[in-house]
């Protein structure tokens, strides 16, 4: 049984909220949706097509390669029909692997258990075709397994990708309160910006989403950035093909745009940080950093998108001072952005309130465990003497 061969279940996880938009890129993809579910969509495909959404998805986690779906009551079942695996397939002799696990089975109360009966398998079954045996441990960074138990019912995959797609490799230093680029994304696919217009993000801290929407714009996807994913780990793996797909998405990537990016902020590290992640992103010289008040970022004719990320705090102190940020930035939409459309993400609602302005949609997010909104304002000429 060749476990790399032929179209299997593919499940990509996402974050909350992140999904429809997560869809959306998959069906761009031109792949099937076999599931949705609020954490993950469900594909299906051959493993080429694996490997070419570790290097497309920008609002995905990871992609998991299913490679076994059967019934199991106990661990020592567990083990039987994971023996049969062809495991030699995927892990060279001396090459190395982990196991995760989600486990929801009466027989297991530590995961760990579970863990080590799939080790095992792996184990046991490469010593005896190949008369030695792979090392294994917790690090994410070559191959790992995921093992899904509920009840009777086992999911096994292969993590193509490791650590997190969230992880594009520009962004060394995080700053202070960074979005993940999986998120930002999402919250640019949300705005309904595609690259036409002007792209202003005030309050940019590390400069995630102005670098997120620079590269959307760009076409470029995150895979020209990422150059380490798990899928390189396994046994016998040519680079041709990633080769090959880089390549052909480097030709697609259009570097010259006639629309202005701006990214501000009143902190000049964070923007000497901004700058130094679009340099690794190598996007830098198509966003314009500025370090100033939010409220003197230079809005250029034409109309776009306004996003922006401001604090929330959590402290009180902090939640009294940020109220007037909020109230400021709202007197700045309506002064200053005529024409654009705003988004603001936050994770306090009663802040979002003192904005002033009438949200007309709202998108629900977690970020780092925080439950966030996007609200959108229309700033359109005219928009507010409409209403
Ligand atoms: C939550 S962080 C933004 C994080 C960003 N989205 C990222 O991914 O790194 C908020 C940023 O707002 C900036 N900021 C706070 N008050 C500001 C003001 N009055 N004008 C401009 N920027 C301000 C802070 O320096 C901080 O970098």
């Amino acid at each position: 049984m060749h476990l790399l061969e032929g179209r299997h279940h593919i499940v990509v996880p996402c974050s909350p909220g992140v999904a429809p938009f997560l869809t959306r890129e998959l069906r761009a993809l031109k792949m099937p949706i076999i599931e949705e579910r609020s954490t993950s969509i469900t594909t299906k495909g051959d493993f080429a097509s694996a490997l070419k959404l570790n290097l497309n998805l920008r609002t995905g986690q990871r992609v998991l390669w299913r490679l076994a779906s059967f019934k199991a009551s106990d661990p020592d079942q567990l083990y039987e029909k994971l023996m049969p695996l062809a495991w030699e397939e995927m892990v060279a002799a001396d090459g190395y692997f982990s196991v995760t696990s989600v486990v929801d089975n009466p027989t297991i109360r530590d995961n760990r258990f579970a863990n080590l009966r799939v080790k095992d398998a792996i184990v046991d079954r490469i010593r005896r075709i190949c008369g030695r045996r792979p090392d294994s441990g917790p690090r994410r960074d070559r191959l790992v397994f995921y093992l899904f138990w509920q009840q009777d019912d086992v999911k096994i995959y292969l993590d193509t990708s490791g650590p997190t797609l969230a992880q594009r490799d520009y962004r060394l230093d995080p700053g202070k309160a960074p979005l993940r680029e999986t998120l930002a994304a999402a919250l640019i696919m949300a705005s309904g910006w595609n690259g036409s217009k002007n792209f202003i993000n005030p309050m940019c801290g590390s400069g995630t989403l102005a670098i997120e929407a620079a590269l959307i714009a760009q076409k470029r996807i995150p895979g020209l950035l990422r150059q380490e994913y798990s899928f390189q780990s396994l046994a016998g793996f040519k680079n041709m093909e990633l080769l090959e797909m880089r390549a052909a998405a480097a030709r697609e990537a259009r570097p010259d745009r006639k629309i202005r990016l701006i990214a501000s902020d009143i902190d000049p590290a964070m923007i000497k940080v901004a700058k130094e992640n679009a340099v690794r992103a190598e996007v830098a010289d198509v966003i314009e950093f500025i370090t100033c008040d939010f409220a003197e970022t230079p809005i250029p004719e034409g109309g776009g998108v306004l996003l922006c990320n401001p604090e929330y705090g959590h402290r009180l102190g902090d939640v009294e001072e940020l109220r007037l940020t909020y109230r400021r930035l709202g007197d700045f939409l309506k002064k200053s952005a005529t024409g654009y459309e705003a988004f603001i993400f936050s994770g306090n609602r009663s802040l979002l309130k003192e904005v002033g302005l009438r949200a007309d949609r709202r998108w629900s997010f977690d970020n780092g465990g925080i439950a966030c909104d996007l609200d959108a304002f229309p700033l359109y000429k005219g928009s507010r003497e409409k209403k």
